[in-house]
């Protein structure tokens, strides 16, 4: 039988984590052999607040996809998001001091190492150190400049860090649920959806991807196909549900409730009407406006958007311009959506669904499932998975099969 290979990937999300195990052929085909989905529990803003919730939260996901492939998984590839990680851009040189001589691997391994070694990155973990392009002598714009001849070596690299105090809690968390996370496997959050998600050409040109979720909105932006710039704004859709909550005097539940039953953001496009909502306040019955709601969620959402643009316009000062915008997240449901962040950011806006894998039913093809898709096909990029042999159970299955049963009974 051939070998196949096996990657998973684990999204740990401000509202859900989810868990897929893909199966890759010789071929390079992918089939989900397992998924699971919990509530994320034990975060706040992407940083663990509660390491207990957290390891409960990934082992339910976890465990509920390896019931339903029929094998225990060791290692994984997960998502990170929070104000915690930053990035930037950054510039190093390197003398080669001989213009007789050709630039080698090792000088790029060089430049490499060094840069990792800068003051700027202590207490951090480099997540990810993308090399975007090199200098010869002053000739920008090169590639690859192994086999140049120069006298001077500089490099230009996008670098996503991560507080390591804060991120060492959510690799506690992966390894009290008994897994590993694959070597270079700890990957920023909008990064993974936009794997899913952008095609070359918008790589090429310039696009950004926004990722709307619960807790925090992330975007990355790509140009000349390259990551170029990424940030994390602490504001998502939970926020919409919390104004919803205070403005109206509403439970958070019945406030997400009306969110996602009467929330958009078209508030000139309809007629008023009354919706009949359970107050918190007087614990009964009452009515509110659908347009009064709008106006609501229009204020944060709209104030999300504001602060994405101010970015946009940050990078076309430094000269970079965009040709189009795609969102991903949950925060891409809401109806109107196109439209309301067309006409603040003024540039062709998408919603991003990639085409599923063999095995996924089709409720994944929704933007909430975009990340975890995107961080299996990232994994499978990266070209290390492991090999698996052996399909049969171990004890260790059984053992978690017994709690879990034990969880729902
Ligand atoms: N139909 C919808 N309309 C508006 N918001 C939605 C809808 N469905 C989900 N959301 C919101 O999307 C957010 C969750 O998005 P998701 O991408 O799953 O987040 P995360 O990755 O942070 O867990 C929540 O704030 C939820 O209320
Ligand atoms: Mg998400």
């Amino acid at each position: 039988m051939a070998k196949h290979d096996l990657v998973v990937a684990l999204d740990i999300g401000t509202t859900k984590t989810c868990c897929l195990i893909g199966e890759i052929d010789p071929a390079g085909k992918i089939e989900i052999l397992g998924r699971g989905i919990s509530p994320s529990q034990g975060l706040k803003k992407g940083i663990v607040v509660n390491i207990e919730e957290v390891v409960h939260s990934v082992e339910k996901a976890v465990l509920e996809a390896e019931r339903m492939a029929g094998f225990d998984i060791c290692s994984v590839y997960i998502t990170v998001n929070g104000d915690y990680i930053t990035s930037l851009n950054y510039s190093n040189h390197l003398k080669i001091g001989n213009s007789e001589r050709e630039i080698t691997e090792a000088d790029l391994k060089k430049i490499i190492e060094q840069s990792k070694k800068s003051e700027l990155f202590q207490g951090k973990e480099i997540l990810h150190f993308i090399p975007k392009s090199f200098s010869v002598d002053g000739h920008n714009g090169i590639i690859n400049p192994v086999g140049m001849l120069g006298n001077k070596l500089e490099m230009e690299a996008h670098i996503v860090t991560a507080l390591n105090t804060i991120l060492q809690n959510i690799k506690k968390c992966i390894k009290l649920t008994d897994l590993e996370i694959e070597d270079k496997g700890t990957v920023l959050h909008s990064l993974a959806s936009s794997t899913a998600l952008l095609t070359k050409e918008e790589k090429e040109l310039g696009s950004i991807l926004i990722d709307l979720g619960g807790g925090i909105t992330s975007f990355v932006v790509f140009k000349h196909n390259f990551l170029s710039h990424s940030g994390i704004l602490s504001i998502g859709g939970n926020h919409i549900t919390y104004d919803l909550a205070i403005a109206l005097r509403l439970s958070i539940q019945e406030a997400e409730r009306i969110k996602i039953a009467y929330g958009s953001v078209n508030p000139g496009l309809i007629e008023d009407e009354q919706i009949e909502v359970n107050s918190l306040a007087q614990n009964n019955k009452i009515f509110i406006s659908k347009k009064y709601l709008m106006e609501i969620i229009e204020a944060r959402v709209g104030e999300i958007f504001s602060l994405i643009n101010n970015q946009i316009e940050n990078l076309k000062e430094k000269g970079i311009y965009l040709t189009n915008v795609v969102l991903s997240g949950g925060g891409a449901l809401l109806p109107g959506i196109l439209p309301f962040s067309r006409n603040i950011l003024k540039l062709p806006v998408r919603i991003g669904l990639p085409s599923l894998f063999t095995g996924l039913p089709e409720s994944y093809h929704s933007p909430i499932y975009n990340t975890v898709i995107g961080l299996l096909l990232y994994a499978v990029s990266q070209n290390n998975h492991k090999i698996y042999k052996n399909k049969s159970y171990n004890n260790n299955y059984f053992k978690k099969l017994i709690n879990w049963l034990q969880e729902i009974f």
